[in-house]
């Protein structure tokens, strides 16, 4: 199986080591304390008197300087030039360093260096600021973990109490509030959350719900390799053929636990959406299409589920009530065939029962090839906001409702042609 590179960043005491050391255990990967690095750094810089406007003497420095880490049960132990360093790079005085020596653009290039070595072959969590941003940017699974600084302050005063150390709440709140400042305001490499990072707030969750939530999320987008593989030439195709355009992507959530409702121009269409969204979908195809036994198996494979069209098809309509309840994403073409361009109350069912939200996708020349391939078209798909399905005004569950939220949803995905014009 891929072994994944996961970026965890985030302030100090928002709970990324012990969710990273807690997930590592779990996937068998190794874990990187970045935060450690800085620390070791800040060190050896103190050890050996070296000031951190001297930028001559810190390059001579970071020329010497090995830093280990060792895996171990009770948790990574660090080595610095071959001495243990773990507990010492803890204490008050090289913590506040450590951020002030993480601002100095040689530093940040050999531990960035270091950490991309490391993590070279995948299998590997690091957690930190820049992870993410910088480091790397292409990890696989991204998260940025926050906390009210009341919250992460208590954390941090209750290690120091359980070290014996004597430090006011107050004095740990002030130091924390300047780090987190200090991090995310310089130039090089600033503590900031990805775009593309799903943030969790650990406010009031347990280690272990940050960790199950973590391997909930990782679970869901596990794509099968060949199914990455598809999706891969597709957009290849899409891209030299249909000149291929996404409009408004970001619309697109990291947490893909939604209906996915789009118009219906080509039989590409569902293949073509699929190839847009991060994570495995599920997809309604008319039962005709499961005639050919062969044919049935590669699109079962793909995640299709039958259904029968022209009257209620419970068994179907069941199924994707189940698979949206367990978070997956179900894709579904609202006017249900090509050649209708009526709403069906299906997808108002759908929405007010499982209480999940729509996605609106808008799909333009996907039944233009020579059009696109001649360069008079392109395929173009765009996504519309978020339709909250606990905030639409009709919340009873009746036929009538039912057809009302499946036309408000047509209207949103065929107003998104005015994203389109030119295409
Ligand atoms: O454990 P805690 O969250 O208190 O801090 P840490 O993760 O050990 O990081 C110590 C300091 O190193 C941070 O305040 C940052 O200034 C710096 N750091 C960084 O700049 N980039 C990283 N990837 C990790 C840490
Ligand atoms: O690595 P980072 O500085 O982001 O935080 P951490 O060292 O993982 O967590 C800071 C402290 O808060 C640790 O003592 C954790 O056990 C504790 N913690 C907690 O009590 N509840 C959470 N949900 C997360 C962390």
């Amino acid at each position: 199986m891929k072994k994944y590179v996961i970026a965890i960043d985030g302030p100090a005491a928002s709970g990324k080591s012990t969710t990273a050391k807690l997930l590592a255990e779990k996937l068998r990967y190794i874990y990187i304390d970045t935060g450690a690095m800085y620390r070791a750094c800040a060190l050896f810089a103190e050890e050996n008197r070296v000031s951190l406007e001297d930028i001559p003497s810190l390059a001579e420095l970071l020329e010497r300087i090995e830093i280990r880490i060792e895996y171990s049960d009770a948790g990574n132990r660090i080595f610095l030039n071959g001495k243990d360093v773990t507990a010492r790079i803890r204490e008050a005085d090289i913590t506040k360093l450590s951020s002030e020596i993480a601002v100095i653009g040689i530093v940040r290039k050999k531990m960035v260096e270091l950490q991309r070595k490391i993590g070279r072959e995948g299998g590997v969590i690091m957690d930190g600021r820049d992870i993410g941003t910088v480091v790397f940017p292409d990890a696989d699974f991204k998260f940025f973990m926050i906390a009210s600084v009341g919250i992460r302050a208590r954390r941090r005063w209750l290690e120091a109490r359980d070290k014996g150390e004597r430090l006011s709440l107050e004095e740990i709140e002030d130091e924390l509030i300047w780090r987190d400042r200090n991090d995310s305001t310089r130039e090089i490499a600033p503590l900031r959350k990805a775009s593309d990072a799903v943030e969790i707030d650990t406010s009031s969750m347990t280690i272990a719900e940050q960790v199950d939530f973590i391997m909930n999320y990782i679970g869901k987008r596990k794509m099968r390799s060949s199914y990455r593989l598809l999706i891969f030439l597709l957009k290849i195709t899409m891209r030299l053929f249909y000149r291929y355009r996404l409009i408004h992507g970001e619309r697109i959530p990291q947490q893909l636990d939604l209906i996915l409702a789009a118009n219906h121009i080509s039989a590409y269409d569902p293949p073509m959406i699929g190839a847009i969204m991060p994570e495995e979908i599920y997809i309604l195809a008319k039962i005709e299409l499961f005639r050919n036994p062969l044919f049935a198996r590669f699109i079962s494979y793909l995640n299709a589920i039958p259904v029968k069209r022209g009257r209620v098809d419970r068994k179907a309509l069941e199924r994707v009530m189940n698979l949206l309840r367990h978070d997956k994403p179900v894709l579904i073409f609202i006017e249900g065939t090509r050649k209708s361009s009526q709403a069906k109350a299906g997808v108002g069912k759908i929405a007010l029962e499982t209480g999940k939200d729509i996605l609106p996708i808008y799909v333009k020349n996907s039944n233009r090839f020579w059009d696109c391939l001649l360069g008079k078209k392109r395929l173009c798909i765009v996504i519309g906001e978020r339709i909250k399905t606990s905030s639409l005004p009709l919340q009873a569950s009746n036929k009538e409702n039912y057809r009302l939220i499946a036309e408000y949803v047509l209207n949103k995905i065929y107003e998104l042609d005015n994203e389109c014009q030119d295409s």
